[in-house]
């Protein structure tokens, strides 16, 4: 297992670029089997969940090749139109698969994803918009079964919830359906209108991206493109409450701040200075911290489910009491039991948290839940007297490219230490690596 070891107390200082979105590059990199030849991504970030998308798109027979940050997808030729259980179980969204592989196939065949760390995190709002399409959707034996041997119609699509990945769905699947289709109450995040840009620049006709009614002009086919991945707004503000935990002052590089709206709201209520431009971000912790008063989680333009825990790791050393409610997830608070093994007093009521600040906590061994959650623990190691250990570091590894890299380039004591025991070698600089 490998383990982040973190000796806190460091003042965070100097600047870092920030890296291509996660959330956005792995359903562009699906949508690449729709351009029926060589889709040049841009931007994406090194990660295992990039790394698992990209063995799914070659079980499907596309020819994958990743140089750096580039990732090319050939899609001339596809061979399969399944993703077996051992995939499947690699990455939970890999459902996002779905309406791709069913708009070139004309059939899917995906095992269930099952629950996750954070959640049941069912997929009926997919598998009913793939429906309303036309496509006759069958569960059977652990699988879900899709097919529309005559291709997609378009239709009417209500969401009950905005959710982001059905939305996505919708949207890749609608591209290359007859007609148009349109979509009620879909989410509004920043990566769905980089899905849009990318499907665009194929030849997909999508207007309304980022507002809650989207329509889709189906087309009869896509081609080929080349994109840039925008950048991480998650990976952005988990570095920004690591700079304001240890009252350092952080530049983020390579950013668009305009995503990072309601996170900036509560860094300021915490007492950081923001200070914007158009493709960065300044942000100065103050000596101590003050309690937020009330923080809960919405979807976009709401403050991200994907911050809270990053920011409650923040406010354990804030003066006095914050309330974080959790409305997107039913299990996203399971970081807090290792959060108190460093001296955090915090409980936990349903979807409610409450934080009382204390003044100091205290380096600890502990163990990453799941991917924010183990980035929460790394913030609270940074903020920590003493020596803190963060153990099986692969959930971060899902969505934080080398964080012990871009955090020792902002002065902070870590090291990452490999199963076997060795420390891994001092890794490529920010310039070596992009
Ligand atoms: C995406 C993000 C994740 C983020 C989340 C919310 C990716 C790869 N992941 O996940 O980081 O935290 O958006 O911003 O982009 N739901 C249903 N039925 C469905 C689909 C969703 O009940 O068919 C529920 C989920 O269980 C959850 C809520 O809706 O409670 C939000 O899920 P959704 O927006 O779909 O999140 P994901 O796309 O899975």
């Amino acid at each position: 297992m490998n383990v982040y070891e973190i000796r806190g107390g460091r003042r965070l200082t100097g600047e870092c670029g920030v890296q291509g979105s996660k959330n956005s590059a792995l359903p562009i990199l699906a949508c690449a089997l729709l351009c029926g030849g060589e889709a040049v991504i841009r931007n994406c970030p090194v990660l295992t969940d990039v790394e698992a998308t990209a063995n799914i798109l070659r079980h499907l027979g596309c020819r994958v090749r990743r140089e750096a940050h580039v990732v090319t997808v050939d899609s001339a030729v596809i061979g399969a139109d399944d993703i077996p259980d051992a995939l499947m179980r690699e990455m939970r969204s890999s459902v996002i698969f779905l309406g791709a592989i069913l708009a070139r196939n004309g059939r899917a065949s995906l095992s269930t994803p099952g629950g996750c760390e954070i959640g049941l995190r069912p997929i009926d709002l997919h598998l009913d918009a793939m429906r309303k399409l036309g496509a006759e959707v069958r569960e059977e034996f652990g699988r879900i079964v899709c097919e529309a041997p005559k291709g997609l119609t378009g239709a009417k699509i209500p969401l009950s919830f905005p959710s982001v990945g059905a939305t996505e769905n919708i949207m890749i699947a609608a591209s290359c359906a007859k007609g148009v289709t349109q979509i009620v109450n879909a989410a509004r995040e920043p990566e769905i209108s980089d899905l849009a840009d990318f499907l665009n620049s194929c030849g997909a006709r999508i207007a309304g991206a980022g507002e809650g009614s989207i329509t889709v002009e189906g087309v009869a086919r896509l081609h080929p493109t080349e994109h840039t991945v925008i950048p991480d707004r998650i990976a952005a503000a988990t570095y920004m409450a690591a700079a304001a935990v240890t009252g350092g002052r952080v530049r983020l590089n390579s950013i668009i701040p305009a995503h990072l709206g309601p996170e900036i709201g509560v860094f300021e209520e915490a007492g950081c200075k923001i200070e914007t431009d158009c493709r960065s971000i300044r942000i100065t912790g103050p000596e101590r911290l003050r309690s937020v008063k009330l923080i809960r989680t919405m979807p976009y333009p709401g403050f991200p489910t994907d911050i809270q825990a990053p920011v409650a790791a923040m406010l354990t050393v804030a003066d006095g009491a914050s309330v974080i409610i959790e409305t997107i997830f039913e299990n996203r608070f399971k970081y807090i039991g290792e959060l108190v093994r460093f001296g955090a007093k915090i409980r936990v009521d349903g979807r409610m948290a409450v934080i009382d600040g204390v003044k100091t906590i205290y380096g600890a061994n502990v163990v990453t839940p799941d991917l924010r959650g183990g980035a929460a623990l790394m913030i609270a190691g940074l903020a920590a007297e003493g020596v803190t250990r963060v153990s099986d570091s692969r959930h971060i590894e899902r969505g934080y490219e080398a964080p012990e890299t871009v955090l020792r380039g902002l002065s902070a004591e870590i090291k990452r230490i490999a199963e076997d025991g060795k420390t891994d070698p001092e890794p490529p600089t920010e310039t070596e690596r992009r």
